[in-house]
């Protein structure tokens, strides 16, 4: 029988067992399955499972055919035909046994309908080839239960008799020998086959275009803002230099979190506070991996007549020394 959370490990278990041509792409990866799990009430279960590599989603589980549908054609290419078939029959037994005991347990404990799981659980594989493997489950959106690989050991985050139920029933599942071999070798073994046929997708590089404008919020006070949209992948720097000088951190810088586009490139703005005609040179600087050793570098051209304008000005590739 299959189990709950855990057995999202053994299923990137079972994938192991097949061998692949190993890659040499250099870094960390991480390779991910997701799974929401909405109990609408205690006769309606709605799931969602997702796959996927570093940002790049592998497919998904149609919940109503409980098959996998591929994001990427490559990625039916891992695994023969047969295994995938096995492994949706898999998939579609552990569902349907995670969704029957957490309801049980839930219903037992009065625990409020609706309410929602999330499962997550990957593994890390690093340069030095080493890997870590990790399994979470979330419970309303807040922290519930962690696996921890060195003791194969489930712990609970808040102690509750539901709690308590999860973490019993996911340690009654949690086999120390499968674990171990699947931390040992399988993780690497299935990132690396993932990198052999999906080399193309991690490689993706996509140039960053910069537009930098300006924000007046008052009179004494000039915002140039620098955004940044369309580079893959995510890693990027973008500075502010002021005559030929980058600006450190401080309060009159403040750069965004990255943000994901809709069609897997990221987007960032870098926001400089300065005081209006203060006689300096604003340029902003972007390096991104798409673009070697060059560097963007969009000046702001100040002068009093424009001030009170919003300017923009496109992209420029520079050569930096
Ligand atoms: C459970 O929720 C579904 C969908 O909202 C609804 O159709 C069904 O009547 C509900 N069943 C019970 C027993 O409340
Ligand atoms: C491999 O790299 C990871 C991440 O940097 C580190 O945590 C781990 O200790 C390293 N393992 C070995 C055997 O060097
Ligand atoms: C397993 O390890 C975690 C973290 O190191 C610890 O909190 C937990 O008590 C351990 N569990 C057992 C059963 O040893
Ligand atoms: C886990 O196994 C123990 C010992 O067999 C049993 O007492 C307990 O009820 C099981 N927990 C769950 C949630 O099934
Ligand atoms: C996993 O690796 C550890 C440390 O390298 C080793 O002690 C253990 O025997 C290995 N287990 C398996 C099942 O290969
Ligand atoms: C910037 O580029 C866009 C699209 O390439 C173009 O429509 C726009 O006119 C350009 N703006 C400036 C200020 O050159």
């Amino acid at each position: 029988m299959q189990s709950p959370c855990c057995c999202l490990l053994s299923l990137l278990f079972y994938l192991l067992l097949l061998s692949g041509t190993w890659a040499n792409l250099d870094g960390t990866f991480t390779i991910w399955m997701l799974q929401t799990t909405t109990f609408q009430n205690t006769s309606f279960v709605e799931m969602e499972g997702l796959g996927l590599l570093e940002d790049i989603k592998l497919g998904y589980l149609d919940t109503h055919t409980w098959s996998i549908h591929f994001y990427q054609p490559w990625v039916r290419s891992v695994l023969p035909q047969a295994d995938w078939d096995t492994f949706e029959k898999l998939l579609k037994v552990y569902f349907q046994e995670f969704s029957h005991l957490i309801n049980k347990g839930g219903m037992e404990r009065d625990i409020p309908y609706p309410f929602v799981a999330q499962c997550m659980a990957g593994c890390v594989l690093y340069p030095n080839k080493t890997s870590q493997a990790f399994a979470y489950m979330g419970y309303n959106g807040q922290d519930f239960l962690s696996f921890n690989t060195k003791n194969a050991t489930w712990t609970f985050s808040k102690d509750t008799k539901f709690s308590r139920y999860v973490q019993s029933l996911f340690q009654n599942y949690t086999s120390s020998d499968m674990l171990e071999i699947f931390i040992n070798d399988s993780c690497v073994n299935e990132v690396k086959m993932l990198l052999h046929y999906g080399r193309a997708a991690l490689e993706r590089q996509e140039l960053p275009v910069a537009t930098v404008f300006t924000h007046i919020p008052s009179l004494d006070q000039l915002l140039l803002v620098c955004h940044v949209t369309g580079f893959y992948p995510r890693p990027i720097s973008v500075a502010w230099l002021r005559d030929g000088q980058e600006v450190p951190p401080g309060p009159a810088l403040n750069t965004s979190p990255i943000l994901p586009n809709a069609d897997l490139t990221y987007q960032l703005r870098s926001v400089l506070a300065v005081a209006p005609r203060d006689g300096h040179s604003y340029v902003c600087r972007v390096r991104h991996q798409s673009l070697g050793t060059r560097s963007l570098l969009i000046p702001w051209e100040s002068s009093s007549k424009q001030m009170e304008e919003s300017e923009s000005r496109n992209s420029t590739v520079s050569k930096e020394d």
